[in-house]
């Protein structure tokens, strides 16, 4: 089997609602399955456990969440010391409120958390504009929510903006089961 470890954090459920869309659609690859985490729940077994890491972030003041920030410095960097992400694969994404349409921090939000997933050594998988429901909260960086208005007063995700991140999953299952056994790296 391929194991896709997709960790995030969230206080209101939009970022957890995208991330079990994302799990949804790493099961619709034959031979692939997703183990969903909380960011203060995963640990470095399950890293080096996996083929594949998603990992999904609040905006919090235009950046990635403290608690997500906290599983990279103390969980990923045992791995980074070890080598032992270089070659599996990597992606993200990311969930704000109403401030600007693609803006707002998400995209610096995924480019900060695709600046650690590099740092690792791993391959990192985009959002191709042609995956559907790019054109609903799809950045080239990944999916994007916008689960709350300006005010913070919650909207929900809608089931238009979920169908980036189920096909966000199912694109990064099917590059780590292509690449599973592969060394792509000496
Ligand atoms: C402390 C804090 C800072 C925030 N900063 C931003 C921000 O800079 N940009 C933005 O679009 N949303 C911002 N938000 C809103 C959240 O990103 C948004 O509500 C998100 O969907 C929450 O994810 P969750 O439902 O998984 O908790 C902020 C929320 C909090 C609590």
């Amino acid at each position: 089997m391929v194991k896709v470890l997709i960790v995030y954090a969230s206080d209101h459920g939009g970022t957890e609602k995208m991330a079990q869309a994302v799990a949804e659609g790493v099961k619709l690859v034959p031979e692939c399955e997703a183990e969903l985490k909380r960011a203060d729940q995963a640990t470095i077994q399950d890293l080096l456990s996996s083929d594949a890491l998603l990992v999904g972030s609040p905006v919090h003041m235009g950046s990635i969440d403290w608690r997500i920030k906290k599983f990279i410095d103390t969980v990923c960097s045992g791995a980074w010391m070890q080598d032992k992400m270089i070659g599996k694969v990597g992606a993200v994404f990311a969930s704000g409120a109403g401030y600007g349409n693609g803006g707002g921090g998400c995209e610096l939000t995924m480019l900060a958390l695709l600046n650690n997933i590099a740092e690792l050594g791993m391959l990192i998988v985009p959002l191709p504009k042609n995956t559907p429901g790019y054109q609903a909260a799809g950045l080239q960086w990944g999916p994007y929510g916008r689960a709350h208005a300006e005010d913070l007063s919650p909207k929900g995700l809608s089931e238009e903006q979920l169908i980036s991140s189920r096909n966000h999953g199912k694109n990064v299952a099917t590059v780590a089961k292509a690449l599973k056994g592969i060394q792509v790296f000496a």
